[in-house]
């Protein structure tokens, strides 16, 4: 009998064994994975300088809870925030628990309860964050929902009539991964900035996904017009790890005093570590620079395959790219599995592709020469 409950599909590949680009499975067979944890090991699996500071501090104490003075976090913090308009962290453990304490965060700043957000964003399965999320199949049977939350139409300007002073927040994903890899265009957020700023509504990025460098910047919000309140961290900040954060503006940081939020394992000395040492590898210039350059290498690639029937664009930032085609991509991602390629989908019709941040050009190759071979078996190409 499964004892677990059936909230996942199938799944059929177990793996035991990673180093940086490669995972092998409990059959010993290896695949070149292109998934990382769904954008999370940024630095690859097992980053050698990575699992020392963890190991580091395994020898030295694991868990303390926010009793005591955690210095790691300090240190993230301002890792996270210097040379940026973000000044405070708090840290937890996931991305939904961090968009919970985004969300609380502006109820209390704004006393507004109206938040746009957009459709086919995802933000999450909490209570709040289903409701704030813009697709219906993760809120189908838990309605009604956490109310106030306006889904209003991505990378569209009539997104812009649902802004007024009632409005306590716009918040947005630059680019929406589970909603098919995305991307704002940056005219639609200097018009969401302008008229943010026109009706004092506060700005959240969610950056779950996008954030530590997986589109090139340390956050993607960077390389757009937006100055968000509050940005949201998580998946890739840990190398793997759990960790999670909120950061904020000096003004959106007064929000919280003592006891209006906190986390038992939030910012623990073991996830700190990892967070620590994760951004000591990602962000440097070079590695800025190999992540955008490795993008545009692999969206390069990919774009061979569009020919404008089954493939329509690449579309993406950074590492954080979609193939996009005009029929379910399902069945594809099974048998590039099956050659040993880990990819996963965007929504139906968008094969992701997540690799590691330090990946290099002859593994996106291998990954390429996995993809033709699988489309040509198909008679794609
Ligand atoms: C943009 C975004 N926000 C929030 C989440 C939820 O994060 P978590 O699964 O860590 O709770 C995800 C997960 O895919 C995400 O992509």
């Amino acid at each position: 009998m499964n004892s677990l409950l059936p909230t996942y599909g199938p799944r059929t590949i177990e793996i035991a064994q990673a180093s940086g680009s490669y995972v092998t499975d409990v059959s010993g067979k290896t695949y070149l994975d292109f998934v990382m944890g769904i954008a999370v090991c940024g630095t690859g699996h097992r980053h050698p300088y990575v699992q020392q500071k963890i190991e580091d501090q395994l020898n030295r104490v694991w868990h303390t809870s926010n009793l005591y003075l955690i210095s790691g976090q300090q240190r993230v913090a301002e890792k996270l925030t210097n040379g940026t308009h973000l000044t405070h962290a708090f840290f937890c453990n996931s991305g939904t628990e961090a968009n919970e304490a985004a969300f609380k965060l502006v109820r209390k700043w704004t006393q507004k309860t109206k938040i746009i957000t957009f459709t086919q964003s995802f933000h999450g399965r909490t209570f709040a964050m289903l409701g704030a999320t813009g697709q219906e199949k993760v809120k189908h049977g838990f309605g009604p929902m956490v109310s106030d939350f306006i889904h209003a139409p991505f990378n569209d300007m009539n997104a812009l009539d649902w802004i007024d002073d009632e409005t306590s927040a716009i918040w947005l994903e630059i680019v929406q991964g589970e909603g098919g890899v995305v991307v704002a265009e940056a005219s639609w957020l200097r018009a969401l900035q302008e008229a943010a700023d026109k009706h004092d509504v506060k700005i959240v990025v969610d950056e779950v996904q996008t954030g530590i460098a997986r589109t090139g910047t340390r956050f993607a919000y960077e390389q757009t017009p937006l100055r968000p309140h509050v940005v949201t961290l998580a998946k890739g900040l840990g190398s793997g790890i759990p960790v999670g954060a909120i950061l904020t503006t000096p003004e959106a940081a007064t929000v919280f005093g003592p006891g209006s939020h906190g986390s038992t394992f939030g910012g623990n000395p073991v996830a700190m570590a990892a967070a620590e040492a994760t951004l000591d590898v990602l962000l440097t210039p070079e590695s800025l620079k190999h992540v955008t350059d490795m993008g545009d290498y692999l969206k390069g690639g990919l774009s061979r395959f569009v020919d404008g029937e089954r493939f329509v664009e690449v579309r993406g930032l950074g590492l954080m790219i979609g193939l996009v085609s005009t029929e379910p991509v399902a069945d594809w991602v099974t048998e590039l599995a099956e050659v040993g390629l880990l990819v996963v989908m965007a929504g139906p019709h968008v094969i992701r592709f997540l690799p590691s941040l330090l990946v290099t050009k002859s593994e996106i190759d291998e990954a390429l020469t996995k993809l033709e071979q699988i489309l040509q078996k198909e008679g794609v190409v």
